[in-house]
């Protein structure tokens, strides 16, 4: 016997037995008054008695077991199970046994949903610990691998020992921007860093990025072009991550390109958005295939990994652009074409009639 039964049966047992001794016990003595007979009063309580014992226990019964069953099953499966609700149906009678059963379904759904959210969050953490400590141990046992040589020897060789101590500063360099990119994005995922939305000249933002980048495209023989369409555009975003999200576009711009490639940075309102500018990077380089195409903005994720390692990159570069924009309820558009190019772009909205107050 299952335990609702076996209480279902104890509380049913013990509400037939109280209503039969309450019907005996008035049944007996009123039937006495008009029968004069003991013996006659006696049997006709004790049959009231026992037909109300039947009655009660089996009303009991009924109304009760399938809804305590119910919450029985609710309340006994594990918040990891899922459970099929069919089987535990409340009554109808919206009674306070069906409420506690309602409420107990609540309290599981709710229970199950968190316990899912946290095996979600628990596997995104593993994944995430697992991917910075196989990108953080590349550089370290690079750094260990020269430092070791010099040690052993090499530090008296002019020839080597200034190209093993670049090499370990490269590698070291490379674990700066590793930890500034895990920190950047630690705190765009949590919501740290919330956008200060501001109304930006776009134009003077992308010169600026230009002018820094100007002397890394000129190292790998690439040149950018800035063509806007528009004279100036204001938009209203956040200052530095829209510069750093044009930074990591045309870093990767130069980085994937070909020797004598161009970079071609434009801006466009649209006729069908006019709310919008759309912000466009596009490349001569070595393009994408269209099966990385949807993976690129995963973190770490990267098409030719030793292409990528080599120009000191770890794959976190789109990741931090994608959630960037996100948070401007914008998209990163990618379209390319391997061995041909690339575009990136992602639209802003418009801040035309706040420009009394431009702040860039
Ligand atoms: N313009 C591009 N042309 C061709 N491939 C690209 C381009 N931009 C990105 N990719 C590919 O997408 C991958 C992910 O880019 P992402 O910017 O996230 O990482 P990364 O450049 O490798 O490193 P990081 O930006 O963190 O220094 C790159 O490794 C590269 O394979
Ligand atoms: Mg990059």
């Amino acid at each position: 016997m299952s335990t609702v039964s076996r209480y279902v049966f104890r509380l049913g047992l013990r509400l037939a037995v109280l209503s039969a001794s309450a019907l005996f016990l008035i049944s007996a003595p009123l039937y006495y008054v008009f029968s004069n007979d003991v013996g006659v009063s006696l049997l006709f309580g004790i049959s009231i008695g026992l037909i109300s014992f039947i009655a009660v226990y089996f009303c009991s019964y009924y109304l009760m077991f399938s809804r305590l069953s119910g919450i029985q099953k609710v309340v006994a499966a594990t918040p990891r199970t899922s459970i099929s609700f069919s089987d535990s149906k409340s009554s109808g009678s919206n009674d306070e046994l069906d409420r506690i059963l309602e409420l107990s379904k609540e309290s599981k759904k709710l229970v199950r949903d968190h316990f899912r959210n946290m095996d979600e969050t628990d596997h995104y953490r593993k994944e995430f610990i697992g991917d910075i400590s196989h990108e953080l141990k590349t550089p370290i046992f690079s750094v260990q691998g020269y430092l070791e040589t010099l040690s052993q020897g090499a530090l008296d060789d002019p020839k080597v020992n200034k190209l093993f101590l670049t090499k370990a500063m490269n590698n070291v360099d490379r674990l700066i921007s590793l930890t500034n990119d895990l920190m950047e994005i630690t705190k765009i995922e949590t919501g740290e860093l919330k956008p200060e939305l501001q109304i930006i000249a776009l134009n003077n933002i992308i010169n600026d990025v230009i002018d820094s980048l100007n002397y890394k495209a000129e190292q790998a023989q690439i040149t950018i072009r800035f063509q806007p369409k528009e004279v100036n555009s204001f938009a209203f975003a956040d200052r530095n991550q829209i510069r750093q999200v044009l930074i990591n576009l045309v870093e990767n711009a130069i980085k994937y390109n070909k020797p004598e490639g161009r970079i071609y940075i434009g801006t466009t309102i649209e006729k069908s958005d006019p709310e919008h500018v759309l912000v466009s990077v596009k490349d001569t380089g070595i393009g994408i295939e269209p099966e990385n195409l949807k993976r690129v903005t995963e973190r770490f994720y990267r098409v030719d990994k030793s292409r990528s390692r080599d120009q000191g990159g770890t794959g976190l570069g789109l990741a931090i652009v994608k959630h960037i924009l996100e948070s401007h309820n914008s998209q990163l558009q990618i379209k390319s074409k391997p061995g041909s190019g690339s575009q990136f772009s992602f639209k802003l909205k418009l801040a035309d009639h706040y420009s009394d107050h431009i702040s860039a």
